[in-house]
């Protein structure tokens, strides 16, 4: 990331910046209020006039560009609506909101002006919290999928931020605070990029075997063991599930495992594993043809774990980390996988193939028994597992199974540290009637009802015991339009959320 941020008051013998960002609160805006100055008087005028009219509301994500005339050394004034009581989510809006209007002003070097009245509403946030969320907002809500043309377009950036402070004066310990949020969010956002970047390339770019080149290109530079495990081993170790799925495709599959050891002491080691299918066709219980080419994004949990290890491998926390990629193309083919094929799983489980595109948690089953055999003693996979998830939670949260509450409750609490929602549903051991088979042990659908929570209790059965909880980012991992720090297509989604969970516990 190439864009410079600074804490605190620059020269001002020229122009401060492109552009300034004010986030304002409604009760500096009403008629006859109390509230102080704003920018400039003649500035300050003309948006209470705007208010007056109920053109600009200060409503959150709400911006109103100004031209300055000359009143102000800067040629344009995004003012952008903040509730003071919104937390870390409000701010990560309000600067996504602002950082929009920014590209439309192709404005590269920016003065963010902070009220004390934000600084102060922010009190309980902590100064190092408010300057990550507004930084990840920025960086977030600016970076898109880009085409691959003929004449490539140079995508838009900021180049310069600075966050100035209005009024108070800077102290020392307050720009300290302030540069390692903005050094926090500026990582985090990198480890959302590289989950977005991979998510968004097309299948014929990203087999399994070139998710695996990345996954090693990653741990290379942040000097992380890892081993990628190709078809002849994966048989050796008997990965049934994971060679099943890949069987049908040219294109082998990999299962990637990267070793993350911040304390070699500790028994303890989180398991992260994620769903990596390259492109899922549903095999020969083929996909209909709408819409198919978005399972580009049947990888976005490995994308995300991918994300998180990028961060973890930066910040290098004292824990310990296995994060498991099984991945794999989905393909119809002579060699495929059918309907009524039986598999022998790594655990040794036996599966029933009903659907062969219930193949995500065929490759996850044997992720889970690999993190296990590696040592994993704790759980969380996450996975585009299932369309049903998007017809109970529609694109608004992330669908969570568990078969340990403690364990949810951590992830949860991430999640809202993150501001990624998630949902949980329930797991009554009569679901598991549904995955039953006269086959085998298990099959590997159980029908449209309750699509989620069977889809994911089938994977819970690999847990052996162990704490264990799925995140299904089926309606979350792609959208169709962008919203606030999220853009069309590939989100990231989880990438923040899993860094927050395992940075915070050992
Ligand atoms: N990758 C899909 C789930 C999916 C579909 C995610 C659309 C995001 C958008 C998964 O492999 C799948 O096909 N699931 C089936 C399961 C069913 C056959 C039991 C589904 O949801 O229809
Ligand atoms: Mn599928
Ligand atoms: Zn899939």
């Amino acid at each position: 990331m190439s864009v410079q941020f600074t804490y605190g008051v620059r020269g001002t013998d020229q122009a401060v910046a492109d552009a300034v960002i004010r986030f304002v609160n409604k009760k500096e805006l009403v008629p006859g209020g109390t509230a102080g100055p704003i920018v400039q008087p003649q500035i300050d005028d003309a948006l209470r006039g705007l208010y007056a009219k109920g053109l600009f509301k200060a409503e959150p994500e709400q911006t109103e560009i100004l031209s300055t005339l000359g009143l102000y050394p800067a040629a344009h004034i995004v003012f952008v609506g903040l509730e003071l009581e919104g937390g870390a989510t409000g701010l990560r809006l309000a600067a996504a909101a602002a950082a929009k209007a920014l590209k439309k002003l192709h404005a590269e070097t920016v003065q963010v002006l902070l009220p004390s009245a934000l600084l102060e509403g922010q009190a309980e946030l902590g100064a190092e919290h408010a300057a990550q969320a507004l930084t990840e907002g920025l960086l977030l809500a600016l970076h898109v999928r880009q085409p691959l043309k003929r004449e490539p377009k140079e995508r838009f950036t900021l180049k310069e931020v600075a966050f100035v402070p209005q009024g108070a004066a800077v102290t020392a310990e307050d720009a300290a605070l302030w540069e390692q949020g903005i050094a926090k969010g500026k990582l985090y956002v990198e480890g959302v990029t590289l989950a977005r970047d991979l998510t968004n390339l097309p299948g014929n770019d990203l087999t399994p075997e070139r998710l695996a080149y990345h996954a090693e290109e990653l741990s290379r530079e942040l000097d992380l063991e890892i081993e990628v495990i190709d078809e002849w081993s994966a048989a050796e170790q008997r990965m049934g599930g994971l060679l099943g799925v890949g069987q049908g495709s040219i294109n082998p599959p990999r299962m990637i495992v990267i070793h993350y050891k911040g304390n070699p002491d500790s028994e303890e080691a989180w398991g992260l594993i994620g769903k990596g299918i390259t492109f899922d066709t549903g095999g020969i219980s083929l996909k209909r043809a709408d819409g198919m080419q978005e399972m580009i994004s049947d990888m976005g949990g490995a994308a995300a774990v991918l994300g998180a290890i990028r961060v973890i491998g930066e910040l290098k926390p004292a824990i310990n980390v296995i994060a498991v990629i099984p991945t794999a193309e989905n393909m119809p083919s002579d060699r495929a996988l059918k309907p009524g094929d039986v598999l022998r799983m790594m655990s040794g489980h036996t599966v029933e193939i009903v659907n062969t595109d219930a193949e995500g948690r065929l490759v996850l089953a044997d992720g889970l028994t690999t993190a296990i055999t590696r040592g994993a003693t704790r759980l969380v996979d996450v996975a585009t597992l299932t369309g049903a998830v998007s017809v109970a939670l529609g694109t608004q949260a992330t669908g969570a199974v568990t078969n340990n509450e403690e364990l949810f409750r951590l992830v949860q609490k991430a999640s809202e540290r993150a501001g990624e929602r998630i949902w949980q549903l329930p797991s009554y051991p009569e679901y598991k009637k549904q995955i039953k088979s006269d086959a085998a042990d298990l099959k590997n659908s159980g029908g449209r009802y309750a699509g989620t929570i069977t889809g994911g209790l089938f994977i819970g059965h690999f847990a052996e015991e162990l704490p264990w909880v799925h995140l299904d980012i089926g309606g979350t991992a792609w959208l169709e339009a962008s919203r606030g720090w999220e853009p069309k297509g590939a989100t990231g989604v989880m990438v923040r959320t899993l860094i927050e969970l395992v940075l915070h516990h050992e």
